[in-house]
């Protein structure tokens, strides 16, 4: 197919990444469409373990990788990538999207401490203070980065009102205008060859019959619009994201691929229906490794939600899915996974909760389903067949891949 999209279907850290590096195998170009430096693909390639933060992993294997207009740029981070990875295929970067800038990083934590145990557990990388400057349109752009007078007009105007209120709301220390001039230049020297019209590069790419794989950053459950509020990330990472994050009409977008988790996982607040109890959930974390890879957090572990994945195929339109980690349950006998949420009125139902506080008093209903107790390989234990074919029923979508394993080749296609 000429254009596939590639999203998490739950709370992020579904293992996209490996999913992304075997479809970006068959790809012209990989593209990212929404988010920033939080992030954290991990990629084990030619026996190296790689995290990449900011550019599209596809850049491993020589594609063309591209960040869109939807994307939030920490340039440092960027600059460090390119200096690693760089010449490994083709980047590009969309003028349009909007730069993080130190007062968006210095903002986003002295919020979240400001905001002590209503905090949402972000990255901490200044992904919503950029998002925020956006939406109010005085963020500074990528391409603000190819007129030094401009540059440094924007980072006056910002730095003006920004150092108030890191000075007086925030009470930490401000930024000086002529160090975050200096550094922002040095960066814009090292970024302006990659600078490019990346929905016009799309399109075009599209109109040749080149294959294009968009990659979804966070997942939908993150989803500004349609994710658990206020427990989400700033931007879009459901799959019409893609369309408005690059600049190009939903109409072609042909293969919408969701990534979940064979069980479920969230880092940072907010509800969580089906997290497993102690010291269960302490198991399944080692066993499944689930430890951030930005952040280096734990990350909550739960049994699979079907009633959370149902939204996702609902919001995504999943045409497959990938179910990731099957391994790591393999240590089980039995494995529940909930169907319904059983609502504060009593009413069961099988479909997310619109309003926020049912979903935070729900109570997840489980059938459980039974074990296989062995390793996978590239015949799924009948217990193990039993579980994917269940999911495939219970969402009418073919889970087309399987994750076997950690390594790049652990992965099952089934037709
Ligand atoms: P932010 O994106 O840093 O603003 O964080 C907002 C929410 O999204 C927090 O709950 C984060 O933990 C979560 N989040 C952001 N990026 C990721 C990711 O790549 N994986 C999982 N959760 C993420």
């Amino acid at each position: 197919m000429p254009s596939t999209v590639i999203v998490g279907a739950q709370w992020g850290d579904e293992g996209k990444g490996k999913i992304v590096d075997l479809l970006a195998q068959e790809s012209d170009l990989v593209c990212r469409y929404q988010g920033g430096p939080n992030a954290g693909h991990t990629i084990i390639f030619d026996g190296e373990t790689h995290k990449i933060r900011q550019i599209p992993t596809g850049i491993l294997s020589g594609r063309t990788a591209i960040l869109g207009a939807g994307c939030v740029v920490d340039p440092e981070v960027l600059v460090s990538e390119l200096d690693a990875y760089g010449d490994r295929g083709t980047f590009y970067l969309s003028g349009n999207a909007h730069l993080i800038m130190p007062w968006h990083v210095a903002i986003d934590q002295a919020s979240e401490r400001r905001l002590g145990k209503l905090q949402i557990g972000t990255t901490r990388r200044g992904i919503g203070p950029a998002y925020a400057d956006k939406a109010s349109r005085i963020g500074i752009r990528v391409q603000d980065l190819l007129d030094p007078k401009i540059l440094r007009q924007k980072i006056e105007v910002a730095l003006a009102e920004k150092n108030l209120w890191l000075e007086r709301v925030y009470e930490v220390d401000t930024f000086d205008l002529e160090d975050v001039t200096s550094r922002y230049e040095s960066y814009a020297q090292r970024l302006r060859p990659y600078i490019a019209d990346t929905s016009l590069l799309v399109d075009e790419a599209l109109r040749e019959g080149k294959s294009v794989l968009f990659e979804g950053a966070q997942a939908t459950l993150l989803d500004l619009d349609h994710g658990t509020y206020p427990f989400v990330t700033s931007s879009n990472p459901v799959a019409s994201g893609a369309a408005t994050g690059i600049g190009i009409g939903p109409n072609r977008l042909d293969e919408i691929v969701g990534v979940a988790k064979a069980y479920v996982t969230r880092v940072g607040e907010g509800p969580f229906p089906s997290e497993i109890p102690s010291p269960l959930q302490e198991r399944l974390r080692e066993l499944g490794g689930e430890f951030g890879t930005v952040t280096g957090r734990e990350r909550r572990c739960g049994w699979l939600d079907l009633v959370a994945l149902r939204y996702a195929v609902r919001l995504n339109g999943f045409t497959s899915l990938a179910l990731t980690k099957l391994d790591v349950l393999s240590a089980f006998e039995e494995i529940p996974v909930c169907v319904r949420y059983l609502l504060p009125d009593g009413k069961e139902t099988p479909h997310f909760p619109a309003h926020q506080s049912d979903f935070h008093h729900c109570k997840p209903m489980f059938e459980t389903l039974e074990g296989w107790r062995e390793p996978l390989g590239d015949d799924l234990p009948n217990g193990a067949r039993r579980y994917v074919e269940f999911v495939e029923r219970e969402l009418d979508v073919p889970v087309t891949l399987v994750g076997t394993g950690a390594e790049r080749e652990r992965v099952l296609a089934r037709s």
